[in-house]
């Protein structure tokens, strides 16, 4: 991928971070992911008074993209203060679409020290079902080692 297109995506999610709706945590985040088709989705985290109903920023994007007919995903860039790393949930969500989708963890006090990762990385045991709705998902424990 091109440096100005990296660019660009870190920049969107630095700038959409600033619509995030977070008055009960006042921790805002802001994602911006690009297709394979060229496009970039953007979300935000947006709380409720509910506070379990709040949705993370990479979800939205996310479901912004698949909303728009796009579930080829080519990297993600998410925007923190302190440069957090994608929750739980999130990594799982990500992982149906592209389990090795590359990451960029943006400090927005420090954007120039980009942190880059990988999906595999996060989440290498993600929950998986094939088109039928079996599982596709393998077991594997320390005890097997
Ligand atoms: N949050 C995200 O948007 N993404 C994550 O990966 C972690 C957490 C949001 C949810 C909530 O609005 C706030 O950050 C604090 O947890």
């Amino acid at each position: 991928m091109k440096k100005e297109t990296r660019d660009e995506l870190i920049r969107q999610a630095v700038e959409i971070r600033q619509r995030a709706y977070a008055p009960y945590s006042k921790f805002l985040v802001g994602a911006a992911v690009r297709t394979a088709s060229g496009k970039t989705f953007l979300g935000c985290n947006v709380e409720n008074a509910s506070y379990g109903l709040a949705v993370c920023a990479e979800r939205s994007a996310i479901f912004a993209a698949i909303t728009a007919g796009e579930k080829q995903f080519e990297c993600m860039a998410i925007a923190t203060q302190g440069g957090a790393m994608p929750c739980g949930a999130c990594r799982q969500v990500l992982s149906e679409f592209n389990p090795d989708l590359p990451i960029f963890i943006v400090d927005v006090d420090n954007p120039e020290k980009i942190v880059e990762g990988n999906l595999w990385e996060l989440l290498p045991g993600a929950f998986k079902l094939d088109e039928k709705g079996k599982n596709k998902s393998k077991a594997k424990s320390k005890a097997d080692e």
